[in-house]
């Protein structure tokens, strides 16, 4: 039997590498070996963008080009909206009896993105109960696994814990899902902030055009005590070596330019230039990508309706099951 993945995205705005190293890699990766779905989260996108549905409506298509920019094939991996698929509201309602609000306010991810955004009492009831809808479509997806970055984990976990107690509950009728995790750890911001954020002001956009790239790059957090050129300087917390790390494809030679840096003599520009190129190597087929994508907007309306259309049929079998298992009247 195939296995299934899904993970997904908030529209709110364009991927940034943050999300090429957590998560897109791997999904682009397993597209083929698994039956993938992807699920555009626009009513998630809504729990903290009520007032303005605008700007999720016109990122849902600058996710679809985002995807297929990084090689999504829409005709192996379902690319599915996720306010087009009633099921998944279904499955939250159910859900929320299965969680207390004990349990959500120790979400630390929910906890983290309360303090910024500054919601602190006035955080909308629909945002704190976010991680039982991402559960409803995980679930309602019977995925196995769940490509997410890091940051992500609180979420599996909760995931799994709802899962159990439905399962014990009502009946074995749901999987316990895994989630999947880059082994080089989650990308910092340009400013060396631990997260990558597009509300942060620290991400480098896939769809950035090169100048773009090359300014942030140059703005990037090194080591504050390496003045000159001839100074030693420090590899560990310098953003500029994390993202080689996780670009360069020559490993040998970043360590080389390590030792060379912790002794003194290379300075910052000559080492941003690296990764400029570097980047521009990652960047430039994405940008090229993209740009095909973009021409055909008919084709992205295609896509998302096949795909809703395919994500939706499953949904609506793991649902039958639930509603049975539940025994509710009919
Ligand atoms: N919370 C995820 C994010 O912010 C998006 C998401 C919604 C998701 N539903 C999902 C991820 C289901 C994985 C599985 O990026």
């Amino acid at each position: 039997m195939t296995r299934t993945i899904l993970t997904g995205d908030r529209p709110t705005g364009p991927l940034h590498l943050g999300h090429l190293v957590g998560s897109l890699r791997n999904r682009v990766a397993l597209q083929h070996e698994y039956e993938t779905f992807v699920l555009i989260a626009d009513l998630q996108a809504l729990t903290d963008h009520a007032d303005d549905p605008g700007l999720i409506r016109e990122s849902v298509i600058e996710l679809v080009l985002d995807y297929l920019a990084v090689g999504i094939d829409p005709t192996a991996a379902a690319i599915v909206v996720q306010s087009q698929v009633p099921e998944l509201s279904e499955l939250t309602v159910y859900f929320l009896n299965l969680v207390t609000v004990a349990r959500l306010q120790r979400n630390p991810t929910v906890k983290d993105e309360m303090r910024q955004k500054g919601f602190e009492a006035d955080v909308p009831a629909g945002f704190f109960v976010y991680p039982v809808s991402q559960a409803a479509d995980i679930t309602a997806f019977g995925a196995h696994l769940v490509p997410v970055g890091a940051d992500q984990l609180p979420m599996l976990e909760q995931t799994v814990e709802i899962v159990r107690r439905f399962n014990r509950l009502y009946g074995p009728v749901l999987v316990e899902p895994e989630a999947l995790v880059p082994d080089v750890g989650r990308l910092p911001g340009t400013d060396g902030a631990a997260k990558m954020g597009k509300s942060l002001g620290n991400a480098i956009f896939l769809s950035d055009p090169p100048d773009v790239v090359a300014r942030k790059v140059m703005s990037m957090f090194t080591d504050p005590g390496h003045l000159r050129a001839s100074d030693p300087g420090r590899v560990e917390g310098n953003v500029v070596f994390t993202y080689l790390d996780a670009f360069d494809p020559d490993k040998t030679a970043v360590a080389i330019l390590k030792e060379q840096y912790q002794a003194g003599g290379l300075g910052d520009v000559a080492l941003k230039r690296r990764l400029m190129g570097v980047l521009e190597s990652e960047l430039t087929p994405i940008r090229t990508r993209r740009r095909e994508a973009a021409k055909d907007p008919t084709h992205i309306r295609e896509v998302l309706k096949e795909g809703t259309a395919r994500g939706q049929a499953r949904t609506a079998v793991t649902l039958g099951r639930v509603r049975e298992a539940m025994g509710l009247y009919r």
